[in-house]
């Protein structure tokens, strides 16, 4: 039978051995895929490119090699051993290679790796959001010039199709409005401290015992790893620059099993959000724990999904939820671009996300209602904060309290007034 596969070099030898890709004509006909990192994600690539090989060679029209891994550990016994190569050089001197995955995380070394492969006329993949929020709009350009793709689908919500779709199918919209659990190992923790009562200490144990957070947690509970990804998102529905250092940031290791008793009593869970929002021309973000009510749908996401509530001016709501962390889920993302990408050798995919850097909108005018907890008085309470509700949950000496609507600068004015007398959390309330 003869088909035709798609656009790429061998669509001509194709049409003409039909859809047996097996056996010899592979070695010449197979397009070649370097894996720089063999690590929980690279490793999952290699296995995804192995498993669904046949559907894989079938989509691109071609089938998939992997030729070379970069890995500075050696892994005997692993068959991926007579692939390792050590040195980058080797990956962006050889001709033979068209399309390069980044899963080594982190900026450098990837920034450079990844650069000198675009430089080599390679598309490259990566999941790495450390990477593409820091250096995301000077590779696109890079890429733009050398006529070849950098995609990044993995980098943000692990498995979950959302960097494609902002780039493609929600164009016609003006996006007004992201809200993101973009954190696997953060809304892991929170969703057990609410089902069994757990306490911060106990549940990041767990998740390290799970493999979800890393030995050194810090950019998963402080937040700066949804802040990164925030950015990334805002930066490609603004198709501006915009640096997360200038996106507020506050993670979850404040929160106790106690502010879960008073949540549930007022009916809302605690997530950790990375909020984006247009502001006339520009937006405002910002990444902090929030209660959000039973009427938000992000309340019902648990474990280590995420979902990412997108509104558009002409869509309205969306929202793209499933797993957004772990080996084969973001794999699957990688490879997905790995595809888009076998199908566009030398035809640059336009993405929209110049280097100018985005002011955003002063997040201090924000509005926003607080939720409180204190051993303060009712009297110091609303000497600070006036008018409030409260929430009696039975913890000797302490009383929960909601405030009315106020901008976000006055928050810690008012907070530390009441600090003074006693000690005091706050949490935001969606
Ligand atoms: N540490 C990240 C998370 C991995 O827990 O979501 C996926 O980016």
């Amino acid at each position: 039978m003869v088909e035709y596969y798609g656009k790429n070099d061998f669509s001509g030898i194709l049409a003409l051995v039909g859809t047996d890709l097996k056996g010899e004509r592979e070695d010449y006909m197979s397009l070649k895929v370097a894996v720089m990192g063999y690590g929980t994600i690279g490793s999952g690539v290699v296995e995804i490119l192995e498993q669904n090989r046949e559907v894989i060679a079938h989509r691109v029209g071609q089938e998939l090699e992997v030729k070379s891994v970069l890995d500075l550990r050696d892994f005997e016994g692993d068959p991926i051993q007579k692939k390792i190569v050590k040195d980058y050089k080797q990956i962006a001197e050889d001709d033979e290679i068209d399309i390069v995955v980044e899963t080594m995380g982190g900026v450098e070394p990837a920034y450079t790796f990844v650069k000198a492969m675009l430089l080599a006329g390679k598309s490259v993949t990566t999941s790495n959001k450390a990477l593409v929020a820091d250096k995301g709009a000077e590779l696109i350009a890079i890429a733009r010039e050398q006529n070849v793709n950098f995609l990044f689908e993995a980098s943000v919500g692990g498995g979950i199709p959302i960097i494609r779709p902002l780039q493609s199918c929600l164009t016609g919209d003006v996006i007004e409005e992201i809200i993101g659990i973009v954190n696997g190992t953060t809304n892991y923790m929170l969703s057990k401290m609410s089902f069994w009562g757990k306490e911060f200490d106990e549940v990041l144990k767990e998740a390290q015992e799970k493999g979800y957070a890393e030995k050194d947690p810090t950019a998963d509970i402080e937040g700066y790893d949804a802040c990164r990804k925030i950015a990334i998102l805002t930066s490609l529905v603004a198709g501006q620059q915009v640096d997360y250092e200038d996106i507020p940031t506050e993670g979850i290791s404040k929160i106790t099993a106690s502010d879960f008793k008073y949540a549930k009593k007022i009916g809302r869970e605690v997530k950790l959000l990375a909020t984006s929002r247009r502001v006339g021309d520009t937006y405002v973000c910002r990444v902090a724990p929030y209660l959000i009510p039973a009427s938000n749908p992000l309340y019902h996401v648990n474990d280590v999904f995420n979902a990412i509530f997108v509104k558009g001016n002409m869509l309205g709501d969306s929202m793209f939820y499933g797993s957004g962390a772990g080996k084969l889920p973001t794999a699957s993302a990688v490879v997905g671009d790995i595809v888009e990408m076998a199908k566009n050798l030398k035809n640059n995919l336009y993405l929209e996300w110049n280097p100018e850097k985005l002011e955003l909108a002063d997040a201090e005018k924000v509005q926003a209602r607080y939720f409180g907890r204190t051993r303060a008085t009712d009297e110091q309470i609303e000497k600070a904060f006036g008018v409030v509700d409260y929430i009696d949950v039975g913890i000797d000496g302490e009383v929960g309290f909601t405030t009315s609507l106020m901008p976000e600068g006055e928050l810690a004015k008012r907070a530390d007034a009441l600090r003074t007398k006693g000690e005091l959390s706050v949490i935001r309330m969606l």
